[in-house]
């Protein structure tokens, strides 16, 4: 397996280009499923996880090909996709593919709102938190599905196709918005989803759908309504730039002192978190080419945090923003209110010498501590990354492990901050 090698303590100056999200075009690869013509989606990022997803939609019958480089095209222009679901020859998803990825289990949404039928694997747990599917299988019956759980799989059915109905989310659902609007664009009469995920990314999805002839009104607020069509024809969709690979630089760059341009960024997709960083004592500007994120000189200030959903600081840069308040010069608090499991750095932070208690669902980090390298591995992505960012500023060397957790989520990490004066490289392992 490939292990990252950091050795700390240089500032981040340069430009760093943000790639197209990963969550958002996931889904958006998924809703190839809602029709038989072929969707084109540009500025998608080259990462593990769409890969995979690839591979999972190929198994339904989707012929999905990667275009090759245009003359003229930026080296870290992202890549091109299309995605052709003509004709459907299997609506099961089994658990060695949904089991990988769980975004996966959201193509339950296009398969039955199409065929009228969908045979998906339970995604299970995962390293940080129970993860239930229940609100998006209710999200489904109120749209008329007929729903059982059958040895491990959600078994989806409509005999005359999906109806519109009300959904009423009892919490906010990143994947249950998805899901419903997927499902929805296809049903028959109107649905109201109501305390909707405000997600920029459901944004970029109902965006898309709209370009493929969905009605869509509200995506964005917390209350979407959308009136079924008989079908999707297809589109060209540009995914928008990711804002936790955003937040995830901007945070570098504050814990090591730098100067970045996050080329591409967009500032209005994570307001709450450049607040914070404010509040911290970074500079933020925005201009054409992106955000500029400078820390030069002075101290980083103790800010407390809690995690909330859109447009309240991302549970994706809880991590992140752990790692930034173990050099600030006091005590935070950061609280995590999505994943009941979402701190399993704490106790790989605490190998660089950080000083964090666990209470509850609050991490209570004392900060002013200088970092010292040390090996470290994480169970997830987010968690990877944070450990990354804490190299970065630790003095001496830093072995990441299991870094095919990073590969998930971040195009070319390790590339992308060599450019901005990092020491950092990769080390092939056995595979
Ligand atoms: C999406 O996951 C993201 N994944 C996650 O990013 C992100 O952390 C999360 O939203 C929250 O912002 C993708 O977009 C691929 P949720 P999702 O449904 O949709 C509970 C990353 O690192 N819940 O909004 O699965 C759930 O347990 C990943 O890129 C139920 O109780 O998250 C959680 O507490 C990690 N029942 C809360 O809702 C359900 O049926 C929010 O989860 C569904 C969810």
């Amino acid at each position: 397996m490939d292990r990252i090698r950091i050795v700390g303590g240089r500032p981040l100056e340069g430009v760093i280009p943000i790639g197209g999200a990963k969550n958002a075009a996931l889904p958006l690869m998924i809703a190839s499923l809602l029709t038989r013509e072929t969707v084109t989606l540009h500025n998608v990022p080259r990462l593990s996880d769409v890969r995979s997803l690839m591979r999972i939609l190929g198994n339904h019958g989707v012929d999905a090909a990667i275009s090759g480089k245009r003359l003229g095209q930026a080296e870290d222009a992202g890549d091109t996709i299309t995605l052709s679901a003509r004709d459907i020859v299997d609506t099961t998803a089994p658990y060695e593919l949904v089991s990988k990825m769980r975004a996966s289990f959201w193509v339950v949404a296009p398969l039955l709102a199409r065929m009228g039928e969908a045979r998906v694997s339970l995604p299970g747990g995962c390293a940080i938190g129970t993860r239930p599917v229940d609100l998006l299988i209710m999200a489904l019956e109120k749209l008329g599905a007929e729903i059982e759980i059958e040895g491990g799989y959600v078994v989806a059915k409509t005999k005359n196709g999906l109806r519109g109905g009300e959904i009423v989310f009892p919490k906010v659902t990143v994947g249950g918005t998805h899901t419903a609007l997927m499902a929805a664009t296809l049903a028959d009469g109107t649905t109201v989803i109501d305390n909707a995920a405000q997600e920029p990314e459901v944004t970029d999805l109902a965006d898309c759908l709209i370009k493929m002839g969905a009605r869509i009104t509200g995506a964005g607020t917390s209350r979407i309504v959308v009136e079924g069509v008989s079908r999707l024809g297809g589109a060209h969709h540009t995914v928008l730039p990711d804002r936790i690979e955003t937040g995830t630089y901007a945070m570098a760059a504050a814990m090591t002192g730098g100067d970045v341009l996050l080329q591409g960024a967009r500032a209005d997709l994570l307001q709450s978190a450049f607040d914070v960083l404010a509040r911290v004592g970074v500079e933020i500007s925005e201009n054409r080419d992106g955000v500029r994120i400078r820390r030069n000189g002075g101290g980083i200030a103790p800010v407390d945090v809690t995690t909330e959903p859109f447009p309240g600081f991302p549970t994706d840069l809880q991590a992140q923003f752990m790692a930034l308040m173990t050099r600030a010069d006091g005590t935070s608090h950061i609280r995590e209110t999505i994943f009941e499991n979402r701190f399993m750095h704490v106790q790989e932070l605490a190998r660089l010498g950080a000083r964090i208690r666990l209470d509850g669902d609050t991490a209570v980090v004392e900060g002013a501590r200088a970092l010292k390298g040390a090996p470290v591995m994480a169970t997830d992505l987010r968690a990877s990354v944070s450990l990354v960012i804490g190299g970065l500023a630790a003095e001496g060397e830093t072995m990441v492990n299991r870094v095919y957790h990073l590969d998930r989520g971040f195009e070319a990490l390790e590339k992308k901050l060599v450019r901005c004066g990092a020491e950092i490289e990769r080390i092939s392992g056995e595979r």
